[in-house]
């Protein structure tokens, strides 16, 4: 059953920043009939009452935006947690709607989860090829089974369910709280503050050397609805922007759309992570989709979100 603009669809975690983003781009597009409950309304790792949701509404298209998320320091100070709620959550979704007869899923991984030293850019064959990032495989963990789970379904099933690999997301309504934020919305609430207080050093976690790709989070949003209406096979499909830049450059950047002028130091003390991390995105272009908006622009966008919500944004 193909879907159309009237078919129900189900946007899983749309108060977080990839779900907001994806009601955005299903509406602009012209789907009517969104089905959205908040966290408060539908715990997702609530096996039952994710079931009687699923009988009850009866959603055509399911987008699965919710997952528990963090930075380098949230995944290693809360492992249990991560690798609970991710597996909970994404069981009981994608059970729940292949079960209730749902046509289409989208799940989402992310470029996290490849392998720690996998070949770049990394294409989607690496996944499963060598060991994890340490500090964070509780995450990748679940979101591989997550993945493998979509495959299975599929095959054993049939149920149209298929799974996306993002890679790190900015942009309006991202989480900015220092110890749980991915870098880019921690270095512009960073870079803000220090400007406010008139600092003239400010220092970046780590060397400052590992690569890091970048993807607006209405990019992600636009690809998902794209492939939602296009893409309807097993495999895995990297989003990403297609170039990356080092952890240095980024905070030259956001210092300048922040109008920090101190310095920038490092402390190469505290852990890099993956020293690059860029995706293939060949199969995702041969797929008929590329990116639009630019990383200077984007930052300058979710800077001037962050300064108009800095009372109510994530801090
Ligand atoms: N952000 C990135 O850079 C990035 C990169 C690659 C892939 N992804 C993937 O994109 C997806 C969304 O990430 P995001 O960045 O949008 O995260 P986010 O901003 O933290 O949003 C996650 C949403 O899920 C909700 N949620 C968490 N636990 C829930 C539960 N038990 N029941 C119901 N809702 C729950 C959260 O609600 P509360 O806030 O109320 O708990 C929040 O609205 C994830 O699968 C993630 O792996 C993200």
């Amino acid at each position: 059953m193909a879907l159309n603009f009237h078919s129900k669809i189900y946007v899983a975690g749309h108060r977080g920043l990839v779900g907001a983003a994806v009601e955005r781009a299903l509406r602009e597009r012209g789907y009517q009939n969104l089905v959205l409950r908040t966290h408060a309304e539908l715990d997702l790792t609530d096996q039952a009452a994710v079931r009687a949701f699923f009988e009850r509404e009866r959603p055509e298209g399911v987008i699965l935006a919710a997952a528990r998320v963090g930075g380098i320091h949230a995944n290693n100070t809360r492992p249990a947690l991560f690798i609970r709620d991710n597996l909970l959550i994404q069981d009981n979704v994608i059970d729940a709607a292949y079960r209730s007869g749902v046509a289409k899923l989208v799940f989402l991984g992310s470029s996290c989860i490849y392998p720690k030293f996998a070949p770049q850019p990394i294409h989607e064959d690496s996944l499963l090829t060598g060991a994890l990032e340490p500090t964070n495989e509780w995450y990748a963990v679940a979101k591989i089974a997550g993945i493998k789970m979509c495959q299975a379904y599929r095959r054993e099933f049939g149920f149209n369910a298929i799974s996306l690999m993002p890679t790190n997301l900015y942009g309006p309504g991202d989480n900015f709280d220092l110890q749980n934020s991915h870098v880019l919305p921690a270095l512009i609430r960073r870079f803000h503050e220090a400007k406010l207080r008139g600092d003239s050093q400010i220092t970046v976690w780590g060397t400052g050397t590992p690569r890091r790709e970048f993807l607006h989070v209405h990019d992600l949003a636009d690809a998902i609805v794209h492939l939602l209406e296009t893409y309807d096979a097993e495999p895995i499909v990297n989003v990403g922007w297609g170039e990356d830049v080092t952890i240095r450059e980024l905070a030259t950047l956001v210092a300048e759309v922040a109008g920090y002028r101190g310095e920038v130091g490092f402390d190469a003390s505290k852990p890099d992570g993956t020293p690059r991390k860029l995706l293939d995105t060949t199969r995702l272009r041969a797929l008929g989709w590329q990116p639009r908006i630019p990383l200077r622009e984007g930052i300058e966008g979710t800077y001037a979100w962050f300064r108009q919500h800095v009372a109510d944004a994530r801090l």
